[in-house]
């Protein structure tokens, strides 16, 4: 005898940031006291999410095509006699062009922007009476928290938490100020009670999440959230992304010197090495101002790992230009980082600058960028061979018998250990290093 199928069954697809995957958790939370469980087959869905990004042109087109391919399965579906599935598009790309979307693609039954998705129950059933609701624009994150369940259902040992939304920073390239809002805080006691009821549920690490975390301005800021959280029960690492290079203020620097839960990681965007490029960027630093940066960092922290993100082919970019961010990745030396062509957001000023940059140039350099990054990603992990690392075990891996963890410098590491090992945090011993992951041995015999 099989089990009885949930009333309802639900499939979310997840495109762009950690917050899309935070959002997305929490939009099933929302469903699950409708009857809507979750089913990783969309044929099989009664209600598709699509929850989407904005941040570059590729992700958005994808959404259109994706939305293409539901509305064909859907179609099959009620051709063979079977039950409505309802399509809702969620996310940046719902906020920002959620008109063209119900345009575009017809069988669009709703669309939801970021900070309205606590109503997606009220939204379907008026989608089920007639079609067209779109709901999106409202910046007012707090009335969405207040009204999401208490209760999380976590996936695992490893859990985002939402601290802060919304971007005041206007880079000229970027969409997120106009899809998420200006910067906003949770409150702490909130943010505190939801790691509690996560810890209780055996999280055992917590990832802080904002589109610009550090500009959290609860008071005492970050770094006092942090110390918060730090003595929950069980709650052992805590990380937060992303974070601005302007936001980056002394209390936090000295917490990552003296609080152990911190782990040895920041996520520290820099875009572009060239000022005039920065300058063009709005990003109001400069290299020189973040390379002294990262120093003051690693003198409080000496072996703590960063990643960054990078733009190439920004508008007005030279050569010259990019030997300069070329030279700033060397002068930092970065564990890890994510690089991207420039692309032209309608709406943003740089779409409108001067100097667009050839395709094929964008490439090229993107091309040298990631030869450069890729090497030092690799030398980051390869010094990490023949060192002993705590090792949080989050998941099986792909051979029987394996178990992949994560190290504080979040490199994944595969090790032969038991199952029972999942969620514990113990020391390994990194026998080899690989571009992507870590290969290592339990130190001590499994108790
Ligand atoms: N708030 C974060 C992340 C923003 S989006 C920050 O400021 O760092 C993540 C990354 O996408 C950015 O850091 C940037 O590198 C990239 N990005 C944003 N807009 C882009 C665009 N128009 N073209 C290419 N990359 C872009
Ligand atoms: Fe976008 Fe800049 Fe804000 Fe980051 S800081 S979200 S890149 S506008
Ligand atoms: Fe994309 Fe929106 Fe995140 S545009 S990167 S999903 S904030």
């Amino acid at each position: 005898m099989s089990e009885p199928a949930p009333a309802k069954r639900l499939y979310i697809k997840t495109y762009g940031c950690q917050m899309n995957v935070y959002d997305s958790e929490r939009m099933a939370d929302v469903l699950a006291p409708l009857g809507y469980g979750m089913t990783d087959d969309p044929t099989d869905a009664d209600l598709v999410v699509l929850n989407t990004c904005h941040i570059r042109e590729k992700a958005t087109e994808k959404v259109y095509s994706e939305l293409g391919k539901i509305r064909e399965m859907r179609d099959e579906r009620i051709a063979g006699g079977g039950a409505r599935m309802t399509i809702a598009v969620a996310g940046c790309v719902a906020q920002a062009e959620g008109e063209e979307i119900m345009r575009r693609q017809p069988a669009v039954d709703l669309v939801v922007g970021p900070q309205a998705y606590h109503q997606l129950p009220e939204l379907i059933a008026r989608a089920h009476r007639a079609r067209g609701e779109r709901l999106a624009a409202d910046f007012a994150p707090d009335e969405k928290f207040d009204a999401l369940p208490a209760t999380r259902r976590p996936t695992g040992v490893s859990a985002f938490l939402t601290v802060q939304e919304g971007c005041d920073k206007f880079c000229t390239f970027c969409v997120v100020p106009y899809t998420r809002g200006g910067e906003w805080s949770r409150p702490a006691d909130a943010i505190e009670a939801e790691a509690r009821a996560l810890a209780a549920k055996g999280v055992r690490e917590v990832t802080l999440l904002g589109q610009n975390v550090n500009a959290y301005d609860g008071e005492g800021g970050l770094a006092a959230l942090v110390r918060r959280l730090a003595r929950i029960e069980g709650l052992d690492r805590i990380r937060y992304t992303t974070s601005h290079p302007r936001d980056m203020d002394d209390a936090l620097i000295a917490a990552h010197a003296d609080v152990p839960e911190l782990m040895p990681y920041l996520h520290l965007p820099v875009q572009a090495g060239s000022d005039k490029v920065l300058k063009a960027m709005n990003r109001a630093h400069t290299a020189e101002s973040y390379v002294r940066l990262i120093e003051r960092i690693r003198r409080h922290r000496p072996d703590i790992a960063i990643s960054g993100d990078f733009i190439v082919g920004f508008p007005g970019e030279r050569d010259a230009d990019f030997e300069a961010t070329l030279q700033l990745v060397r002068e930092v030396g970065y564990a890890s980082c994510f690089s991207f062509k420039y692309s032209r957001r309608p709406g943003t000023p740089a779409a409108a600058m001067p100097g667009q940059v050839a395709d094929a140039v964008k490439d090229e350099r993107l091309a040298r960028l990631n030869t450069l990054l890729d090497e030092q990603r690799m030398a980051f992990n390869a010094a990490t061979a023949g060192r002993t690392v705590n090792v949080l075990f989050e998941k099986a891996g792909r051979h029987p018998g394996q178990l992949i963890g994560k190290s504080p410098y979040l490199q994944a590491v595969h090790v032969t250990a038991p199952d029972r090992m999942l969620g514990r945090i113990v020391p390994v011993k990194v026998e080899a290093a690989n571009p992507n992951s870590l290969a290592g041995v339990l130190e001590m015999e499994p108790a």
